[in-house]
């Protein structure tokens, strides 16, 4: 048991789960966590290093000879790679059409898990992902499920002027048997289609009011 708060953030992509975990987590002073940065991170290495990432008994022991440090800076996770920061490259055409294959690596997962949990160790966390609330964090009662429509996220999407193909990863993400994207059945789920960033962090504040907890002034 870890003694930290964690509030889970799961959905598909673009559903707006960044942007609302940030927001979220800049408002209750609690630090930001982007488990989808850790998996991109470790796809970046994996394709820099000329790595195929369906071959797992590579991918794993290339990660075996790296060093792999997660810290907070800024309220926010960051990642190291025998020293590199990755952020540069994180949405990188590559990066995108690769993510959705590393994060089907049962090594990969158990790897960055362990990584993620923590963080709780020392820190109350906003934690933003595709498995957080059902299996990173299965105990915590603040679980949440940020949707779209597939018509909305792909414009949101390429309203960032990002190259990305979010139906394919919803796919792999959605039917892997490692921990897959799924709604955990205590989380409430929340459609952003019509709702804006603010919106969303709302309908979350007032529900982790009525869940008691301590949100002191705010
Ligand atoms: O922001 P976006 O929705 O585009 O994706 P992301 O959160 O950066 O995650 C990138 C990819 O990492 C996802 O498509 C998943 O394949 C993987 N991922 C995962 O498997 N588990 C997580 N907790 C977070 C991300
Ligand atoms: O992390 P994820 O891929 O789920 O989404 P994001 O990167 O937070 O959001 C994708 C884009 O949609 C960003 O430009 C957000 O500002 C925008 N967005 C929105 O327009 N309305 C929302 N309710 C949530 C996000």
């Amino acid at each position: 048991d870890h003694p930290h708060i964690v509030i889970a953030i799961d959905g598909p992509a673009a559903s707006g789960k960044s942007s609302v975990a940030r927001a979220l987590a800049r408002k209750l002073r609690y630090v930001y966590v982007n488990t989808g940065a850790m998996y991109r991170a470790v796809t970046w290495l994996a394709v820099d290093k000329g790595v195929p990432v369906v071959d797992a008994g590579r991918v794993q022991q290339l990660l075996h000879f790296t060093k792999v440090e997660c810290g907070v800076e800024d309220g926010q996770s960051t990642i190291l790679l025998d020293d590199v920061d990755p952020t540069p490259h994180l949405v990188d055409e590559a990066v995108n059409a690769n993510v959705s294959a590393i994060a089907t690596l049962p090594d990969v997962r158990r790897l960055l898990t362990e990584k993620q949990r923590a963080f709780a160790y020392d820190y109350d966390v906003v934690m933003e992902g595709r498995d957080i609330g059902s299996a990173v964090f299965p105990e915590t009662p603040y679980k949440f499920y940020v949707d779209a429509s597939p018509e909305i996220r792909a414009l949101r999407r390429a309203r960032q002027g990002l190259q990305d193909s979010i139906a394919a990863r919803d796919k792999v993400d959605s039917s892997r048997r490692t921990s897959p994207l799924v709604i955990a059945e205590d989380a409430h789920v929340i459609d952003s289609s019509n709702l804006t960033v603010e919106g969303v962090v709302g309908e979350i504040f007032g529900r982790l009011k009525q869940k008691g907890l301590p949100l002191g002034e705010l």
